[in-house]
């Protein structure tokens, strides 16, 4: 499953086509990722800018996470995923949230989704071994949720809240943003 080479500029084993992105594969990540928000459009839109900023924050903080392209012909990149790391008290270590994943139409259901999820639980695509692995779907995705309990994710049964925008000066009152 796991492959010894990588392109250059690319750290890492490559788990079967996934491999760590490299910053030639940012503008291709940016149009995957805005495909991804036309096709499953999430409540807040994103930008080019937006998605650079990701790439970049990974690249000089890799403790944060980091991106995975999937590079089957050594070209063009066919998909991504943003691999975040969260440190959890309760689980007692990393956890890898898949915060993104897409693949191109033309590259489905031919295993890479799969091999994504299994290279991040090994070790070989997040660089260790999490305590668990989660992401976020909608329930109105059905295919990508009947793949995801077919690989063993279970729902967490509480409720994700969100706030956004920023205290301001008084201290107390939140902002939109
Ligand atoms: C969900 C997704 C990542 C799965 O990747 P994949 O490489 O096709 O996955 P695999 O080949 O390992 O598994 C295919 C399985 O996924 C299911 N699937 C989910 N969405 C699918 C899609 N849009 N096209 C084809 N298969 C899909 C298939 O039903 C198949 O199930 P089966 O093996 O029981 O027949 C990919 O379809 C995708 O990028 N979808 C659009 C974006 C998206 O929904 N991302 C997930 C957001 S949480």
């Amino acid at each position: 499953m796991t492959e010894p080479s990588t392109p250059s500029g690319s750290t890492g084993p490559s788990v079967m086509g996934w491999r760590e992105a490299t910053p030639a594969d940012d503008d291709r990540i940016v149009s995957l990722c805005e495909a991804l928000n036309r096709e499953d459009p999430g409540p807040d839109p994103v930008n080019a800018q937006q998605i650079l900023r990701t790439l970049a924050t990974l690249r000089a903080q890799p403790t944060r996470g980091r991106t995975v392209v999937l590079d089957t012909s050594r070209g063009l990149a066919s998909g991504y995923a943003f691999l975040i790391a969260f440190w959890s008290n309760e689980l007692g270590g990393e956890v890898c949230v898949i915060d993104e994943l897409f693949i191109e139409p033309a590259a489905r259901g031919r295993g890479h989704g799969t091999r994504l999820v299994e290279g991040v639980r090994s070790g070989a695509l997040f660089g260790k071994i999490p305590v668990a692995v989660e992401l976020e779907v909608r329930p109105a995705n059905t295919r990508a949720l009947s793949l995801y309990h077919r690989l063993g994710f279970r729902p967490i049964e509480t409720m994700r809240l969100r706030l956004t925008g920023s205290v301001d000066s008084r201290g107390s009152t939140p902002t939109s943003s």
